[in-house]
């Protein structure tokens, strides 16, 4: 490792706005694809880029999550891994990198975000709560149904306003929380704040919002409860806040997430996105009592306190990824590409939800295809397009596809819940392409586009399954398929 974490932060005139502050040492081929192969491999696929062999996307932005190019640095530390079963040489520093990372005390190593979030939801959730959140990804969703509570997703309103240019629309509404705890405290044990809000176009969380959750929890709790941060991308909501939030601008996004979590009672991450590792997670926290708690169940889970599931060329390759991942050049330059990406499709045409941040870029798919109403699915349509002409792979949250429940019965799985917005995630592997690929992604979606009314609505189809489990059903949109009224252009 021969540039150390001081020495890629040293001091620089180079823009870092405006070129990355790495190199490609290695490089991977793609499989060519034609427009006829594709639209034949997509119906195969039932539809869904996330459903097709990988080998035939292009430029594959179905997921941020564990597709980043490690370093240099991290595959020479992966070869002086350690793999013993217990107190592993490799587990020292991992624990270091993320007690930097955290500044918590102690650290639980999961094999991925979900494990990590399985065990404190098993801790701290109980049968007929309620869980309160910015707005919980799937995972902690569905944790929340099989523990028998609810999800309590409460944004904030600037998310909701299509016009409202402002950062921080990813916070949680602390008026509505302060009501919540005030009508319902007894039913409260934790509170869950993902920062960024993944499901909520990716966007970011002020550090305003952290300390007034962190307040209210104080004031209003009526029994314990856990402050929870769901920290996959914190790196990158920091430079966020860094840039746009008042008074942050001379701290590094190192310090900032510092503080950020300092405001939490424990902390998760998938390291798999802003860890800059490819497997991987944790648990940090600071109380003792709780960390002793978590250690069984994290053993029956997992394995060992201190692998957690990982190897040790896992947990080498994360002790460094983290502190890549938080470094300010680096953060730079990914909001860099992630402004080339919103650009490219604006100059286009194709609506795109604002303010773009540094996780990826959101399609306004039914602004995109007017013509299909909401619950048929334009970004179902629209993805599908796109896979057409270019072979790129996007994700489509439209309401087809968000995986959302009726609040009321969430057993009912006929009801398609219409969302806020008809989305498509184009999330951003990190390190992985060069602008010109988001130059085609942004071309192959304007291709897509100018197909206008020819792009067929969905339908759900009828599939021979066994119903799903109650306690399952935050993940019934993974097994729900959808077909094209027609056929694509
Ligand atoms: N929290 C957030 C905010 C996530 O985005 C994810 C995963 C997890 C937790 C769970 O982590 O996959 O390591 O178990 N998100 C991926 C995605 C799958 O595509 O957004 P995991």
């Amino acid at each position: 490792m021969r540039i150390s974490n001081q020495e890629m932060l040293a001091p620089s005139d180079i823009p870092y706005n405006l070129v990355p502050p790495h190199r490609t040492k290695v490089v991977e081929y793609t499989t060519p694809t034609t427009r006829d192969q594709r639209k034949n491999l997509i119906k195969e696929a039932n539809w869904s880029a996330c459903n097709l062999p990988s080998e035939y996307i292009f430029v594959n932005m179905c997921t941020d999550s564990g597709t980043s190019a490690m370093s240099d640095r991290q595959w020479s530390a992966m070869w002086l891994a350690d793999e013993s079963y217990f107190y592993s040489k490799s587990w020292y520093p991992l624990n270091d990198a993320l007690q930097t990372y955290t500044g918590m005390k102690y650290t639980i190593p999961s094999h991925q975000g979900r494990s990590g979030e399985a065990i404190l939801y098993e801790l701290f959730v109980k049968e007929g709560d309620i869980v309160p959140s910015n707005c919980h990804f799937t995972t902690t969703r569905a944790h929340c149904y099989y523990n028998g509570a609810i999800p309590e997703d409460i944004t904030c309103k600037e998310y909701f306003d299509d016009n409202d240019q402002s950062w921080f629309k990813g916070n949680i509404d602390t008026e509505a929380l302060k009501k919540l705890f005030i009508e319902q405290g007894d039913k409260i044990g934790l509170v869950e704040l993902v920062v960024p809000n993944n499901l909520c176009a990716g966007q970011p969380v002020s550090m305003k919002n952290i300390r007034e959750v962190r307040e209210i929890i104080d004031k209003y709790k009526k029994r314990d409860v856990i402050f929870s941060l769901d920290i996959a991308r914190i790196s990158e909501n920091a430079w966020i806040i860094k840039k746009f939030e008042e008074g942050y601008g001379y701290k590094s996004s190192l310090e900032i997430v510092n503080e950020m979590c300092s405001y939490a009672d424990v902390v998760h991450m998938s390291a798999k996105k802003a860890g800059l590792v490819n497997m991987g997670g944790f648990v940090a926290l600071n109380d003792q009592t709780v960390y002793q708690k978590l250690q069984p169940k994290l053993i029956r889970i997992d394995g060992f306190t201190t692998y957690g599931g990982l190897s040790g060329r896992d947990m080498e390759a994360l002790a460094v990824g983290i502190l890549e991942g938080v470094n300010d050049y680096y953060l730079e330059d990914r909001q860099r590409q992630c402004d080339i990406f919103a650009n490219a499709c604006k100059s286009r045409g194709v609506s795109v939800f604002d303010p773009a941040c540094t996780l990826g870029v959101w399609i306004l798919a039914d602004k995109c295809l007017p013509h299909i109403p909401k619950a048929q699915g334009p970004g179902t349509a629209l993805a599908v397009q796109a896979y057409i002409e270019g072979g790129v792979g996007l994700t489509s949250m439209d309401s087809l596809h968000r995986g959302r429940e009726d609040k009321d019965d969430p057993t009912n799985t006929a009801k398609i819940q219409l969302a806020p917005y008809e989305l498509i995630r184009c999330a951003i592997p990190r390190r992985a392409y060069n602008d010109d690929h988001f130059e085609w992604v942004a071309e192959s979606l304007a291709k897509a586009m100018s197909w206008g009314e020819m792009i067929p609505g969905y339908r759900r189809m009828d599939i021979d399954r066994p119903a799903i489990e109650a306690r399952d059903i935050g993940l019934r949109a993974f097994f729900d398929e959808y077909e094209p009224m027609h056929e694509h252009p």
